[in-house]
């Protein structure tokens, strides 16, 4: 620890917090983008196909190459972050989210709609990185998990605001496949309005201020000690300056070489925050928010039904983030963590056990008699959990574990293993359930909240309430 006590930096004044919340949520519509862009293909998905005479592989492809963009965007992010400072690459990724949004709605061939799913995937990934990243730097520790937790909060907004454009979209004009208006398609329509979040959080990230850590790093020590009193209310700033400063062990930038450790190759923490975020996709969320559809059908519900219990669903996920909010600095990253993988496993392994008596395969099945309930409960039971935990903890943990000198370049990297983790559920999830059965997905996802426990049980550092500067030495322990 140290000489800096736990908390040191926390804001003097309701004035204070007040602008820390302001900030904090300004950065976090790029969350909402994410949430927004990663979602609004679901109620496009059948109109394009049709439009274009896809078959499902090609549509597959379309839908999942944003994840590649956003496995590369995150990369990219880390590095840039460092050179450019934390600002302009959001301004950055909000470019990229508008161009993405406009392009892709006036795609004229798949090709081009993967193109410019591809660039959106990249400004999602960005984002993904800068949003953690920017919010730990500003946040003063006491509240920082509550105030990373806004990311997550704004994911699952983006996500219900697709839900809902999608669907009144598609009502006002008979179809997502209808004309609506300009002569565009409702579909095109859907992925158009995405530019309007996209404008909005260009103007906010110009607006806010930059971090302290980048200024400090890149020697414009006067700036840093005005945002650091706008944000904290800490009178003297000289103390946290040099602290900072020191924090970064060496003069040079940070680069990927900088990940190299002793344990195979690559440091330890980088291997822990990697294994979280492979995590956090592992246990299948994705599979619920990519593929509800077919699930609830599943479960016996007609078209509509299925739609108001994706809603039902989405709104748990984005009310269930608060629990997160609340907690997460008063009980701990840790044992929020092992209480939602419990949870999680719970409700997983009710379903994989519906799943067992599904009849028929594919989009066909049904579970017969109680067993559609159970299946239900349990989806929602593990999305309760997993929003309430692993959700946002997954993200405030990477966006704060990571030693000052590393940190951004260390989250890129860690975060792309995430997209990739995405990108591989939601690709194998059809097939393996249409051919082996959607039981063994859940049978898989089960075993990886088991291992969710466990990992976190005993390898994961307590950061709750200390100092982004006192990470080095609680990581080399
Ligand atoms: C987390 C996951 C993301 C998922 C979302 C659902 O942010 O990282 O992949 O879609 O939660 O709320």
């Amino acid at each position: 620890m140290s000489e800096h006590d736990a908390g040191s930096d926390t804001a003097q004044s309701p004035q204070h917090l007040a602008r820390v919340i302001a900030i904090t949520v300004a950065a976090a519509v790029g969350g909402l983008l994410f949430g927004f862009d990663t979602a609004v293909i679901n109620g496009a998905v059948d109109s394009i196909q049709a439009d274009f005479q896809l078959s499902p592989t090609v549509l597959g492809f379309t839908v999942a190459i944003t994840l590649l963009g956003c496995a590369a965007g995150a990369w990219f992010a880390g590095g840039l972050a460092d050179r450019w400072g934390r600002k302009k690459v959001m301004v950055a990724a909000a470019l990229l989210f508008a161009v993405n949004s406009a392009g892709s709605a006036y795609a004229v061939s798949e090709w081009d709609l993967m193109a410019w799913r591809l660039v959106g995937g990249l400004a999602i990934g960005i984002a993904s990185v800068i949003v953690p990243g920017y919010i730990a730097e500003i946040a003063p520790s006491k509240w920082r998990g509550g105030l990373a937790s806004v990311q997550q909060l704004a994911i699952t907004v983006g996500i219900f605001a697709a839900l809902l454009s999608d669907a009144s979209l598609a009502g006002a004009a008979g179809g997502a496949g209808n004309e609506l208006w300009w002569g565009l398609s409702a579909w095109r329509w859907m992925l158009l309005i995405g530019v309007i979040p996209a404008v909005i959080y260009g103007v906010l990230a110009l607006i806010i201020p930059e971090s302290p850590q980048f200024l400090i790093r890149a020697g414009r020590d006067e700036e840093a000690a005005r945002v650091l009193s706008r944000v904290s209310g800490i009178g003297d700033t000289r103390g946290k300056i040099s602290q900072i400063r020191e924090s970064f062990e060496r003069e040079d930038r940070a680069s990927y070489r900088d990940l190299r450790g002793p344990a195979f190759g690559l440091q330890p923490i980088l291997w822990v925050g990697m294994a979280i975020a492979a995590l956090q996709q592992l246990v299948g969320i994705n599979a619920i928010f990519y593929y509800s559809t077919t699930l609830w059908k599943s479960v016996g519900f007609s078209e509509s039904d299925s739609f108001t219990t994706s809603v039902i669903t989405s709104i748990i996920n984005v009310a269930m983030t608060f629990v997160a909010i609340f907690f997460v600095d008063r009980v701990g990253r840790r044992k929020l963590l092992l209480v939602g993988s419990i949870g999680m496993a719970v409700g997983l392994l009710a379903a994989t056990l519906a799943f067992l008596q599904a009849e028929g395969s594919g989009e066909d099945i049904t579970l017969p008699g109680a067993w559609g309930p159970v299946a239900l409960v349990g989806a929602n039971l593990f999305v309760i959990f997993f929003a309430a935990t692993w959700g946002p903890v997954m993200w405030v943990t990477l966006g704060e574990m990571f030693p000052n000198r590393i940190r951004s370049i260390a989250l890129g990297v860690a975060t792309m293993v995430n997209w990739v983790f995405n990108f591989i559920v939601t690709l194998t999830f059809p097939w393996v359930s249409e051919n082996l059965g959607l039981w063994i997905m859940y049978a898989a996802f089960t075993v990886f909240a088991v291992l969710s426990f466990l990992f976190v049980r005993t390898r994961l550092p307590e950061f709750t309430g200390k100092d982004l500067e006192d990470n080095r030495e609680l990581t080399s322990a």
